[in-house]
């Protein structure tokens, strides 16, 4: 093609390919409001109307079961199993899908299915658990949209430990697929040996010996204490992969600083010791380790592979690729002398044993025993040959750590706690992003525990239509000023999040520790409302037999007040309210788990904690929050400005509040943003704080913060903005204020399922 050349002939390649360089390239520093957008229906080959829970319950959850394990014991040619058993493969898939989760924003996990798109699929760690997926595609094909591939993924490891000897806590269906790669969720950094991915090596099959450092943690190499990042707090950037380097961070073998990697990678993902040393244990009775093979004749990943690969990587030249020759990992072995059966070998040898260094032949740095009379282990594919044992530099982590230690001792004696510590470490590993019980599905769904943050039963009759106005009336004649009332609601909905579908109004946890006590909710101010509220539900149950929960109220007293505010301002509103909420209590909440939920910038409230260090701009982090509350960006504008002009400033601040009529709803706020007479000056250079003014020197000062102004700034949020101070924008204005408002109140309302649609 001639330098030059006319685009649209295709002689150069771009238009609709969206090659590089793109918006991104440019720009690397704007604002991704095109993030709230993941996943868009548009992808969906279901159609909205599609739904899971009723597709899933058509399908026969016994004979799936029985599929499952049938097909661990059916070895095929072009993937044999290792001893005869897909079992271990197949746990290590679903772990390492769920194994994606994160406590501090709710991202990652088992729950969307993630590990079939990039960047996952083609993570190192990830290695042949595309042949694992690919081994199951006949049992997805059988039962079609009933059965997604997220339910699958997490379902195939749990048979698997079933088959194998381990009794279980029970499996919920309920993952709904997502039909595109995540763009938005940060992971860590990737690439091959620190170049950046664009200069990966074009040719997928030139082998890449430097793919073996494209694991995040090991990747960023460097000093010790550096080699991962700890940024705060965006949740999305808080860490690498989950993985922590089997030789030892940065390849060193020193089974201390893998210690001290394994704490703080499974503290991030909601495990402590115990439940970390019950799972890896656990994992680690089965299968083996595979590196037959030097990493530098591997193909590429699924991602880069050839066509002819049909979505598969890692191809493998060495005899068939599999079997005896296959390379994954590197280390090469197995943890016990019988890995497909549930026993207490692993511990037991750990412990027996004295380990020195030695090198698999992909040249990987593990552990053998010192002693030749350990027992062997057989070899996974050749009768009659046997092998060593082998541990990795992450497994004597556990015997050198003394918290570990203990941990091991206790499993090492009492083999039934063991066992019950890892069946339900694992349930809470495969469950922990499913959400509230109204998500879960299936016959098997197993006993309650507190992870699930559960809420009682409704067990009265709910408010009919003349109560819910009699309650409106008696809210707004406690006296409480409207602001209050939105202010409680605003700050008991809110917390929810859609990765991990956590928080949110249902148990009316705002009236408990620890969300009653941050600063960013008023503690003061909730207090005084909680106990006002409190009143006119003892008052209200006390004159007849219908009954309220105090979630429930703190909604619709928001409603009450959303609705005053609208009137105030000549707009007759009615603000939909779906009874159904009830009340948690202190017993029912892991208190430590739920502070995760604290905003630590809330763009909403104009709150941001300035104790924390921060690499993201405010605006970057309340546009994150946007996108867990699943707000679009009109949505997000109108809950914003609108609450600006409703003076719910989380310290009673005047940023951002651009009206002359505080408390009434308005769309004053983007008529002051959009105001081509008003000039904005930053307090300092670093731009946080601005001060308002009129060009002509005269009129209104208001100040400002990042998190007002952006919605002027941005050209994206600006269309929006300008629309709302139109002169006929204050109805559209007000329509989105009062979707978005009833919708952030219904986000955790998967029990009442089609109004929760509807919103
Ligand atoms: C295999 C590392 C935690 C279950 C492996 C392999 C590595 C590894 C390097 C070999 C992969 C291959 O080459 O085929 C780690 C590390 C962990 C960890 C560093 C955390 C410190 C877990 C957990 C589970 C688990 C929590 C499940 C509860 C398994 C299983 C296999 C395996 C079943 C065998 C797979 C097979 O036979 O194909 N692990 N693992 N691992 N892991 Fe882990």
């Amino acid at each position: 093609a001639t330098q030059g050349a006319c685009p649209f002939r295709g002689t150069r390649i771009g238009g609709a390919q969206g090659s590089e360089p793109g918006l991104d390239h440019w720009w690397p520093n704007r604002l991704k409001v095109e993030l709230l957008y993941q996943d868009p229906p548009q992808a969906n080959p279901l159609g909205r109307d599609f739904d899971y829970a009723d597709a899933n319950a058509w399908i026969d959850h016994d004979q799936l079961w029985e599929d499952v394990r049938a097909f661990l014991h059916k070895p095929v040619e072009w993937w044999p199993s290792d001893y005869g058993h897909y079992g271990p493969q197949m746990n290590r898939m679903s772990w390492h899908s769920a194994g994606t989760y994160r406590i501090a924003d709710g991202r990652g996990g088992a729950g969307e299915g993630m590990q079939r798109f990039a960047p996952i699929n083609s993570w190192w760690d990830n290695g042949n658990t595309d042949k694992s997926r690919r081994l199951l595609a006949p049992i997805k094909a059988k039962y079609g949209a009933g059965l997604s591939w997220a339910d699958l993924i997490a379902l195939a490891g749990t048979v698997a430990l079933e088959d194998m000897g381990l009794p279980l806590q029970g499996f919920a269906f309920g993952r709904e697929d997502a039909w595109s790669a995540d763009t938005g969720t940060y992971w860590g950094p990737e690439g091959w040996f620190g170049k950046a991915p664009t200069e990966q090596p074009a040719d997928p099959q030139a082998g890449h010996p430097d793919q073996m450092v494209n694991r995040g943690l090991r990747w960023q190499g460097g000093p010790k204490d550096q080699h991962y990042d700890l940024e705060n707090p965006l949740g999305a950037s808080h860490q690498s992969l989950i993985y922590v380097d089997p030789e030892g961070p940065g390849g060193n073998g020193d089974p201390m600083d893998a210690a001290r990697d394994i704490r703080e990678t499974f503290a991030r993902m909601a495990m402590n010791d115990e439940e970390t040393v019950a799972l890896v244990a656990g994992g680690h009775a089965f299968g083996k380790s595979h590196g037959a093979v030097p990493a530098d004749k591997i193909g590429g990943a699924p991602e880069i592979a050839k066509m002819s690969e049909m979505g598969l990587g890692w191809a493998n030249p060495v005899g068939e690729g599999n079997a005896e020759n296959t390379m994954t990992n590197g280390i090469e072995g197995s943890w016990t002398p019988n890995p497909t059966r549930w026993d207490n070998d692993y511990l037991t040898n750990l412990f027996k044993y004295e380990w020195k260094q030695t090198k698999s032949p992909a040249g990987s740095l593990q552990w053998t025993p010192t002693d030749p009379d350990a027992p062997k282990t057989p070899d996974a594919h050749l009768p009659g040959v046997e092998h060593p044992l082998m541990m990795m530099t992450t497994d004597l982590a556990f015997k050198v750590d003394p918290d570990y230690r203990k941990v091991c001792e206790r499993f090492l004696e009492d083999f039934d706690y063991f066992t019950e510590a890892f069946s339900k470490a694992w349930h809470k590993l495969m469950h922990r992003d499913l959400g509230p019980t109204a998500r879960w599905l299936g016959p098997r769904q197993g006993g309650t525990f507190l992870w699930q943050d559960p809420v009682p039963e409704v067990d009265h009759p709910l408010v009919d239509d003349a109560q819910v106005a009699d309650l409106k009336a008696r809210v707004l004649e406690t006296g409480l000023a409207h602001g209050d009332l939105i202010a409680v609601a605003w700050a008991s909905a809110s917390t929810y999040r859609d990765s991990d579908k956590r928080g949110g109004a249902n148990g009316a946890r705002v009236r408990l520790a620890p969300q009653r006590g941050w600063a960013v909710n008023d503690p003061a101010r909730l207090d005084r409302v909680i106990d006002a509220l409190e009143g006119v539900k003892a008052d209200f149950e006390g004159e007849g037999e219908a009954k309220i929960s105090l979630a429930d109220l703190i909604v619709l007293a928001g409603c009450a007040g959303v609705e005053a505010a609208a009137q105030a301002g000549g707009h007759d509103v009615t603000v939909p309210f779906v009874p159904g909420r009830t009340d948690a209590s202190d017993e029912w909440t892991d208190a430590e788990s739920f502070d995760w939920l604290k905003p630590v910038v809330d763009g909403f409230r104009n709150y941001v904690d300035e104790a924390v260090g921060y690499h993201v701009s405010p605006e970057g982090i309340a546009l994150d929050k946007a996108c867990l509350l699943k707000l679009t960006a009109p949505e997000w504008a109108a809950l914003t400005g609108g609450l600006r002009v409703l003076d719910q400033n989380w310290d009673g601040s005047k940023d951002g509040v651009f009206t002359d009529r505080p408390g009434v709803l308005s769309a004053d706020f983007f008529r002051v943003l959009t105001d081509t007479d008003l000039v904005w000056r930053p307090e300092t250079g670093e731009e946080r704080r601005f001060t308002l003014e009129r060009r002509d020197g005269g009129g209104a000062t208001w100040t400002a913060t990042r998190l007002d102004l952006v919605f002027g700034a941005n050209a994206e949020l600006r269309q929006i903005a300008e629309l709302y101070a139109g002169a006929d924008g204050e109805g559209y204005f007000m329509r989105a204020f009062v979707k978005a408002w009833h919708k952030v109140m219904m986000l955790d309302r998967f029990d009442a399922k089609e109004a929760r649609k509807a919103a």
